[in-house]
């Protein structure tokens, strides 16, 4: 999994009884601050995820919503919207794992009612330029443009200042990964008020809850710490990146998240197992992206770690699984 290494933030605190129902007023107002964006234009949800559920479950007509992504992307992405009924076309990502721009625009041009991006998107870790995401939204008005940003602190850039001015943009955000919260489930919806109050008649009430809401407040008043973990989390998947390529294996430039995706080619399910058998999990994501391995940049130890068990295992083909 994904996550960020604890040691980055300081222990959550988490007080009170919890018998009341969570109240999300102060939390809301202290993210649209940091957001730059109206308090009613923030809701609180269990992690982005909860957010890609309800827009699915919300926004998806069953039977007749065309619904747009890039593929491989985030797999809920595409499992929810299914499940809520939409037909969906995936585009494919280049061989070097960049989205299809021209591909997505030219889907785009032949109607679509939802697109959901993850920008930066997993497994692949690249992101798509904000300008084109605004260019694309307000050049397809009549389609509702979901962005997932749950790694949108590493992106560095955001589409929460397109969502104030446009009204068919919903962005999602989760405390899971720079925030380092991923077991609290904590995310943000960002968007106009009647598209927060769709997705609040198909969700489940409260579910972010009060420990949520209280870690995220505790973490949004330390906000000041969040450049120092995203440029240590930067420079961990940078040394990841260098101590791959020392192995001679391929990865691709342009990945902004906290993992890299690597080719070690069709043994890539033997691998994993190998490196498993020696403590170090890595993601195989067969049908995704055959032949790669997603890797999550741990601190400099784990990875130096890796990269020795990585030889080993590539210099053993034979064994077994
Ligand atoms: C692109 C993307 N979106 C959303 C999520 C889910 O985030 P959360 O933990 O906030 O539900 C993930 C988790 O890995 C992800 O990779």
């Amino acid at each position: 999994m994904n996550e960020t290494d604890p040691a980055l933030w300081p222990p959550v605190r988490l007080s009170g009884a919890p018998s009341r129902y969570p109240y999300y007023g102060e939390l809301s107002r202290r993210a649209a601050g940091w957001l730059g964006v109206d308090p009613e234009m923030v809701l609180p949800t269990a992690g982005a995820s909860e957010g890609l559920l309800a827009a699915a479950l919300a926004f998806v007509c069953p039977g007749r919503t065309r619904a747009l992504t890039s593929t491989p992307t985030f797999s809920l992405i595409p499992g929810y919207l299914r499940m809520a009924g939409a037909g969906i076309s995936g585009v494919p990502v280049r061989g070097d794992l960049t989205h299809h721009r021209k591909g997505m625009e030219a889907r785009l041009a032949l109607g679509v009612d939802i697109v959901v991006v993850a920008s930066p998107d997993n497994p692949t870790g690249m992101a798509l330029p904000a300008g084109l995401l605004r260019e694309w939204a307000r050049r397809f008005p009549g389609t509702l443009f979901v962005f997932d940003e749950a790694y949108g602190e590493l992106g560095g850039q955001t589409m929460v200042p397109a969502a104030s001015e446009m009204d068919n943009v919903l962005v999602l955000r989760s405390f899971s990964k720079a925030w380092g919260l991923a077991g609290l489930r904590l995310g943000l919806a960002v968007g106009n008020p009647g598209l927060l109050q769709a997705l609040r008649r198909v969700r489940t009430p409260y579910a972010a809850g009060a420990a949520a809401v209280q870690a995220g407040l505790q973490r949004l008043q330390s906000a000041d710490r969040l450049p120092g973990v995203v440029a240590a989390i930067h420079h961990r998947r940078r040394f990841l990146a260098r101590a791959l390529r020392g192995l001679e294996l391929e990865v691709p430039d342009g990945c902004r998240a906290n993992f890299l995706p690597v080719r070690v080619g069709p043994a890539a399910g033997r691998i994993a197992t190998a490196l498993r058998r020696r403590g170090i999990l890595v993601r195989h994501l067969p049908h995704a992206l055959p032949g790669w391995l997603r890797i999550t940049a741990g601190r400099e130890e784990e990875t130096a770690r890796l990269a020795e068990a990585m030889e080993e295992v590539l210099s053993k083909p034979d064994e077994e699984e």
